[in-house]
């Protein structure tokens, strides 16, 4: 019984990277499908790389385009590799243009199943193209990997039969306590960007905050300011999209704030370690600083991880600077001290055993 995983983007690289070594401890044969969402070196090959995946047998190389030309190109060739692979479970995980084109062009194949990693989670706001494809994601796969009891019950909530859920953490506390040492003993990020004495951390890269340019000047502003109070310098490793929005609307970015490259996953682990306090609109990285015991505050209306509010690591704070200055005086007022909800570590095997591969 074969698996194939079709992935695209960093995050899927990264939270299916234990899954995919999984696959080899246990031999079970599997084969890797990329879209090609993402193609620039920092977003794709150094993960493969730095987290020793063997490379894909199929890039489709579909590149950035409007979602239905992006999404459609993909359901099109991720169709034309199943019928060659034939596999029996094709796995995604998340909330992408990738992961929505690999669960359509699946579910519609005789003999493939779909399973969705990282299922039933809902920020309740439609506007998000995010919202959308894992909504769509998880009412048509066949296995549902949902990392908390709050995700499964919001998937039992939408009608979602219980025999296709399994509970299993989320594969990025298997990333980061896979990594975290290494990263420390490996990485030299902290003295190759000077950062010396305390600093904050900085991922800004969602279409709601950075393509209109009102929003995304109020949220670094916010940051500047919060930084200023308490006396810190900010590194952001800015994702391509803002990049090209920083420059198109001819963004001046706040003394406070310093761009760098996107960072590799080991270099960014020590830096998400390492920071007085992380400000984000990211997912993962919400995730991760409250793995890491790091306070966070999200620059959003919203959030699909509640559980990191609900245990203290976490202020889902906007992008106004009064609310971001005062959810940076809060959060730091507390300690971090909070339990990780998202599991134990071993959410790959899990999912591995749930698809019966334990007895391969
Ligand atoms: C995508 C996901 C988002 C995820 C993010 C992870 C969707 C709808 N969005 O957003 O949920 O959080 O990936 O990082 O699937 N670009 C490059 N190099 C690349 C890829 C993109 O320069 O390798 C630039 C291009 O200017 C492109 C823009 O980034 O137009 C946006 O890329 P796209 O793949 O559409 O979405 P992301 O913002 O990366
Ligand atoms: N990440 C990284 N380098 C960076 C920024 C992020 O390696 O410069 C990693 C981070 O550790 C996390 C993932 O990328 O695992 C998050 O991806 P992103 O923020 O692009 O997407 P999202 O999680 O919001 O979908």
């Amino acid at each position: 019984s074969t698996l194939s995983f079709v992935l695209g983007t960093r995050p899927e690289i990264i939270k299916l990277s234990p899954v995919i070594r999984s696959c080899q401890r246990y031999d079970v044969p599997f084969s890797l499908i990329h879209t090609g969402q993402h193609y620039s070196d920092e977003l794709d090959s150094v993960f493969f790389e730095q987290l020793e995946l063997p490379p894909p047998e199929y890039n489709l190389a579909v590149g950035s385009s409007s979602h239905g030309e992006q999404t459609g190109e993909m359901i099109v060739g991720i169709e034309s590799v199943l019928e060659e692979e034939r596999p029996d479970v094709v796995l995604v995980q998340g909330d992408t243009n990738s992961v929505l084109a690999g669960t359509i062009a699946a579910t519609k194949m005789k003999g493939i199943e779909v399973g969705h990693v990282e299922a039933g989670l809902r920020s309740f706001d439609r506007e998000m193209p995010e919202e959308v494809n894992r909504r769509l994601a998880d009412h048509a796969a066949d296995h549902l990997f949902p990392p908390t009891e709050t995700s499964r019950q919001q998937l039992l909530s939408e009608g979602l039969a219980d025999d296709r859920i399994t509970v299993t953490g989320n594969t990025i506390v298997d990333a980061v306590t896979q990594n975290v040492e290494i990263a420390h003993e490996r990485s030299s990020v902290l003295a190759e960007l000077g950062l010396e004495s305390e600093f904050g951390l900085l991922t800004a890269h969602r279409a709601e905050n950075v393509d209109d340019r009102e929003r995304f000047v109020t949220l670094l502003d916010g940051v500047a300011r919060a930084a200023r109070e308490q006396d810190l310098l900010v590194v952001y490793p800015i994702h391509p999209r803002a990049d090209k929005w920083v420059s198109e609307f001819g963004i001046d970015v706040p003394a406070e704030i310093r761009l760098v490259e996107p960072q590799d996953f080991l270099d960014f682990l020590v830096l998400e370690d390492e920071a007085t306090i992380v400000f984000t609109d990211s997912g993962g990285v919400q995730e991760e600083s409250c793995i890491l015991q790091t306070p966070c505050v999200t620059l959003r209306d919203n959030t699909e991880r509640p559980e990191t509010v609900e245990v203290g690591a976490n202020r889902i704070v906007g992008v106004e600077s009064e609310s971001v200055v005062e959810g940076v005086r809060e959060i730091l007022g507390v300690g971090p001290n909070w339990e990780n909800p998202f599991g134990d570590g071993t959410a790959a095997k899990q999912i591995l055993d749930a698809l019966e591969y334990d007895q391969a």
